[in-house]
This record gives C-alpha cells, sequence and structure tokens, in this order.
C-alpha cells in the first residue's frame, strides 16, 4: 500500500509592500467576499487587519482608507491561504510622479496608473504639469499657456493638454482610490512654455520660441513686474480651485536665470498667496535658499545639505534621491532606455537606500516620491518599462520599509506575474 503523504508544500504568501505582521494559518482559506468592519484598530487611517478563515473573511479599519488598503492586500492572494494580516503604512507620503510636459499622457493612460499605485498602496501622484516644453493644464484666464504652450513637447510631437473638465475628472478618479493629487507648476524657472504663450510675460513684449529640446536651467520668469505677478495669483488661484488636497508644488528647481535675491523674495511672496488659497507650499530641495517659515513641503533630489537646511526651518521633507528614486535613470548598462547622470538604478538600488537624509530627524520626513521624468519616454510603454517594477520597491520603502534584497527578491518575482496579467509593459530586469 502506498500512503501519500498528506504534508502539503507549505503556504506561501507573495505580497508586495509586504505587510507589516503576517500569519499564515494554512490553506484553504475562503474566497468569499470579505465583511468590511469600521471598528478601532490602533493602526491609524490607513491602517486594517485582515483575516481570513475557511468560512469567513474580514478586514477592520478605522476609516475608508484601511478598508481600501485591505481589499488591495487580499487582491493579491490568490490562493486565498487562512491569514491574519495587522498593517499599518511607516510613511504617510507615498508618491509617483509623472513629467506630462516633456511628453505628453493622456487622462486614460493616467488612470491606469492610478490603479497601479493603488494596488501599491502609492497615496500621493505629483503631475510635474508645465515645464519649458510644454503647459498641459488648462487655466480659463490665461488660455494661451495650453492651446500656443500645449502645442508640442521634447522631439516636436504635438504634446496636447488636459481641459480643467479632464483634470477635476483624474483627481476625482485618483480620491476614489485614496490618491491625492499635487499639481506643480513650476516657477520660476522652468517656464518657456508660459513666456512662449505671453509675450506680456517678457521684458522685449515678444513671446519666446516654443522649446522642444531638452536643456534645463535657461528661462525665468520676469520677477518684480505686475503683470507676471498677476500672471502667477492668477493662475495658482485656478490651479488651487482644482486641487482638493492641501498641496501645491511650485517646482522651484534650477532657476539658474532668476537672481538669487528676486527668487527668495518671489517665493516668499507665492507662500503667503498659497495660504491664501489654504494651500500648503511644496518646492524642490534649492527652495531651501528662499528661508520660508513653516510649514512648507521640501521635496529632496539632488542635495542632502539643501533637506538639512529646510528641515532646520521646520520644513517637512519628501525624500526623492536622484540615484535611487529617479526613474528615468537606466536599469543597467544593457537598459532599453534611460540616462545615467545620477548613475544606474538598478532593481535593488530602487529598494534599499536611507529615506532619512543625514542630519535630518526622522519624524521630518513624510515619506518619498518616485519621479519619472520624460525627456527620454516617448510612449506610455516606455514609462511602463522605467517605472515598472521599480516602483513596486519604493512603494514597498514608503509602506513597510526595506526588509532586504533577499527577502524582496523572490516576492518580487511573483509579483511581476499580477503585473504580467495586468499588462503591464515592466522591464523584465529581474
Ligand atoms: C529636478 O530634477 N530638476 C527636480
Amino acid at each position: 500500500m502506498i500512503l501519500s503523504l498528506a504534508c502539503s508544500a507549505p503556504v506561501q504568501v507573495y505580497l508586495v509592500p509586504a505587510p507589516r505582521e503576517l500569519q499564515i494559518l494554512g490553506s484553504g482559506g475562503t474566497t468569499d467576499e470579505p465583511e468590511l468592519i469600521s471598528a478601532e484598530t490602533g493602526l491609524g487611517p490607513e491602517g486594517y487587519v485582515l483575516e481570513v478563515g475557511r468560512r469567513s473573511a474580514s478586514i477592520t479599519a478605522e476609516g475608508p482608507a484601511g478598508l481600501f488598503y485591505g481589499q488591495q492586500t487580499l487582491s493579491q492572494l490568490e490562493q486565498r491561504p487562512r491569514v491574519l494580516i495587522r498593517d499599518e503604512p511607516l510613511y504617510s507620503w507615498r508618491g509617483s510622479m509623472i513629467d506630462v510636459a516633456r511628453h505628453f499622457f493622456t487622462v486614460e493612460e493616467l488612470k491606469g496608473h492610478i490603479d497601479l499605485m493603488a494596488l501599491h498602496k502609492l497615496n500621493r501622484l505629483h503631475l510635474h504639469l508645465t515645464d519649458d516644453q510644454g503647459w498641459r493644464l488648462q487655466i480659463l484666464s490665461w488660455p494661451q499657456l495650453t492651446t500656443v504652450g500645449g502645442s508640442t513637447e521634447v522631439g516636436g510631437g504635438p504634446g496636447g493638454f488636459y481641459t480643467q473638465e479632464d483634470y477635476r475628472e483624474l483627481v476625482a478618479y485618483a480620491a476614489e482610490r485614496f490618491i491625492t493629487v499635487v499639481p506643480e507648476v513650476d516657477m520660476p524657472g522652468h517656464c518657456n512654455a508660459a513666456l512662449a504663450s505671453y509675450g506680456e510675460l517678457n521684458p522685449s513684449g515678444q513671446p519666446t520660441e516654443l522649446y522642444t529640446g531638452t536643456d534645463v536651467g535657461f528661462s525665468s520668469l520676469w520677477l518684480g513686474d505686475e503683470t507676471t505677478l498677476r500672471f502667477v495669483e492668477e493662475v495658482l488661484t485656478e490651479v488651487a480651485g482644482l486641487t482638493p488636497g492641501p498641496w501645491v508644488h511650485v517646482g522651484a528647481d534650477e532657476a539658474h536665470e532668476t537672481d538669487p535675491q528676486e527668487y527668495k523674495a518671489f517665493l516668499q511672496a507665492v507662500q503667503p498667496t498659497l495660504s491664501g488659497l489654504d494651500k500648503t507650499l511644496v518646492g524642490w530641495d534649492e527652495v531651501a535658499s528662499a528661508e520660508l517659515p513653516e510649514p512648507y513641503v521640501l521635496q529632496w533630489w539632488r542635495s542632502e545639505d539643501n533637506a538639512l537646511d529646510g528641515a532646520s526651518q521646520g520644513a517637512s521633507i519628501i525624500a526623492s534621491p536622484a540615484e535611487h528614486a529617479y526613474l528615468d535613470m537606466a536599469y543597467d548598462g544593457s537598459s532599453d532606455l534611460g540616462g545615467f547622470w545620477a548613475g544606474f538604478t538598478d532593481l535593488e538600488d530602487a529598494y534599499t537606500w536611507d529615506v532619512v537624509p543625514a542630519g535630518v530627524p526622522p519624524e521630518a520626513v513624510l515619506g518619498l516620491e518616485a519621479p519619472l521624468w520624460s525627456e527620454l519616454p516617448e510612449t506610455w510603454e516606455e514609462v511602463e518599462y522605467l517605472v515598472w517594477p521599480r516602483l513596486a520597491g519604493h512603494a514597498e520603502l514608503a509602506w513597510t520599509g526595506s526588509r532586504g534584497w533577499e527577502d524582496y527578491r523572490p516576492r518580487l518575482e511573483a509579483h511581476l506575474q499580477r503585473l504580467d496579467a495586468l499588462g503591464v509593459a515592466y522591464a523584465d530586469e529581474l
């Protein structure tokens, strides 16, 4: 007689991001819809408890975001093992940035991205809406920003823009998935698309040429001029009106053509304009030189010293160091696409780095964000190749913290099958 051994293979669970606490109780969990329970968990507004038993499943959370994240976790448990998961995020800012200015991407493409962000428990979509090469958000009081400034992109393609209706739809779609859209209007540099749209924004009275190259740091608003100041106020008022979230990003990076004193005075004027609109200013790390009073948010991309200066001024910090978080960098020397000015960023580099800049108190750090600049990718497939699966690593770093490459790698390998099933054009670099 042959005895078949009853010992089944150990149940494995491959979750990305990993939950804070996971107990695998065995196989054979119910595939019924879970009961959703609103109750105290001690896990904060985004935390949840997920229990899958043989006959019943439940998600308990203090609010709708936690219930949503519990469902995202459950959606990754294909075999429905019996589990008990207690989970909550490490950081409140878990972001992805897409540059829609250098190349334009459609609302539908961004909605697909929002769905993937939700699967990874990311909660901030930063849209880089304006730059030298394009202005992508309709501004009713300055319509040529999009009709002229949105009419091209890097390489001379047709560009494009979002009507305010498009944009509202996108913001609402994100909000249904607990993602806050953070709009960026880059100023006082990176603004040629605006200068090309309106002659009166230039000292010559003439519009500049539209720009389709990839240089940076060559344009500046004409600060101190009354028309420019009215332009800034009207644009920020419309952008704030389209923004239910508390943040408006004003870029403030690489303003090499702006006089440093004027730069400082300008940002010191923009900040109260935004607070009058009930918005908190966010800027790239150069904004530290403006010595703004708190509250403001500094996005560290290049200089830890700037991050440290900002933190000492009371700023909250978002970590996006280019060498680990910039998704337009190539994976390695054999990558099909990507730059390397910040070095190659392989999957391990994207996942294992210190989110807290040296010397900054950890409590000043809101979290992290992975920017995708679009000088190089021209199509959405190229964007997906650069973003995925690296952004899965950033998502786990933000939600759980790094568990180390050896722990992450096999879970990611299983996770790639999910991305395959979803039709994501990720880079197969493992
Ligand atoms: C940046 O990469 N210029 C923020």
